[in-house]
């Protein structure tokens, strides 16, 4: 491959789940008799159909869901074969699906990260995001995947779930770095509209942790994981060195990433905006036809490029900011550098400790405060 080709990503999703959890707005199909092969061969032709929109082979290829592993490893081999990525090829595998023969497919596939949704270590917290695994069932995909011999993994939690103390915290963290991982996602539960959970919160049936519980939620995450070697270089990602997830870091730098299958988004070059469409058969009808694509506005553009960039740790390049065309107020960015939420970086501006916590605030202000340069 030439050494000065840009870095993009390719990322395809996989609709098929065990059970809807019930805090999930993803696109999902519950798996019976899913309609996997068909699928793959509308994956395929959507890519034959984007590729010409890319310059190069990609350097990363992501399958995310709903649940990659209940996707036929020999579907997935060919779909790695056809993209070709140059680099890192991550795979989301939910546990209570995968035997050492799965992990051993996928690695023979050429999978070299993997990502266990985890979530809770906690039986009480596993009842009530109603996962379709037991928590004997996470810490054994844990053990198999770390002995596995992918180039990395990590593990996703979510925290600040209804009525979880510290103590409950400080367990999940006590077993989920009694696992080892090299890489961490960490997602505080969100109140999504449209789902059970964000409806059983909207009427008032379930009291969410509020501001001050998620706050101490996310404190102490930062700080335990960070004693334990993996730092945080996103909002919700950790990771020791060498294990960032190199996929997502082009959606966090502003990188072209083609999106593939239902419910998925993308990136191209050029700036178009791409949507998959909600239903799977639509989809396998006619793949190409039923993406929407979208061209945004330059202030649109802006914020979406500014959103990503400052959710992670090295911030924002003011630089770059000019260059797409827009500055930000100056008493906008004063404001919040005297508030102790942002601060000065060699090449612009970051979030500062008391800033990640609060993040999305910090961003919506950032994004009211852009103007033409
Ligand atoms: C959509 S899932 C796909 C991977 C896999 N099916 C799983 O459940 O782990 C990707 C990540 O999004 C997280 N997620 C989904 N809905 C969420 C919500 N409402 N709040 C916080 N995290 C959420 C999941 O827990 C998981 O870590
Ligand atoms: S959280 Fe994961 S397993 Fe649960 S419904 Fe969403 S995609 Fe499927």
């Amino acid at each position: 491959m030439p050494t000065n080709l840009p870095a993009w990503g390719v990322y395809v999703h996989i609709p098929w789940c065990r059970t809807r959890c019930p805090y999930c707005a993803f696109t999902i199909v519950v798996d019976r008799d899913s309609p996997k092969h068909a699928y793959t061969l509308a994956l395929l032709r959507q890519w034959e159909a984007v590729a010409p929109q890319f310059p190069s082979p990609p350097t990363t290829l992501a399958f995310g869901g709903g649940t990659p592993s209940l996707h036929p490893p020999e579907d997935l081999t060919t779909i790695i074969r056809t993209i070709q990525p140059t680099g890192e090829v991550s795979l989301e595998a939910n546990p209570g699906q995968v035997s050492l023969a799965l992990l051993d497919a996928w690695r023979e596939a050429g999978v070299t990260r993997l990502s266990v949704g985890v979530q809770t270590f906690s039986r009480r917290h596993a009842r009530l995001l109603n996962r379709g695994h037991t928590v004997e069932d996470a810490e054994a995909l844990l053990r198999d995947v770390a002995r596995a011999g992918f180039r990395s993994w990590s593990a996703d939690l979510i925290f600040a779930t209804p009525g979880q103390t510290l103590a409950e915290l400080d367990a999940d963290l006590d077993a989920l770095l009694a696992a080892g991982p090299p890489h961490v996602s960490l997602y505080g539960l969100t109140a999504e509209e449209e789902t059970p959970y964000g409806r059983a919160v909207a009427s008032g049936r379930i009291t969410p942790a509020d501001e001050h519980a998620w706050r101490a939620a996310y404190e102490r995450v930062v700080s335990r994981l960070e004693d334990a070697g993996l730092a945080r270089y996103e909002v919700s990602n950790f990771a020791r060195p060498g294990h960032r997830s190199t996929h997502n870091e082009h959606y966090w730098r502003g990188r072209p990433y083609a999106g593939l299958g239902v419910g998925a988004a993308g990136y191209w070059p050029d700036g178009a905006r791409t949507q998959g469409p909600e239903d799977v058969a639509a989809y396998i009808a006619d793949p190409v036809g039923t993406c929407a694509i979208e061209r945004p506005s330059p202030a649109d553009a802006a914020v979406d490029w500014l959103v990503g960039t400052t959710r992670h740790v090295d911030g924002l390049a003011l630089d770059e900011l000019r260059a797409r065309g827009f500055t930000l107020r100056d008493d906008v960015v004063r404001g919040l550098v005297r508030a102790g939420l942002l601060q000065t970086t060699p090449t612009g501006l970051g979030l500062t400790p008391a800033g990640f916590p609060v993040a999305d605030g910090v961003l919506s202000r950032l994004a009211d405060a852009l103007t033409p340069a």
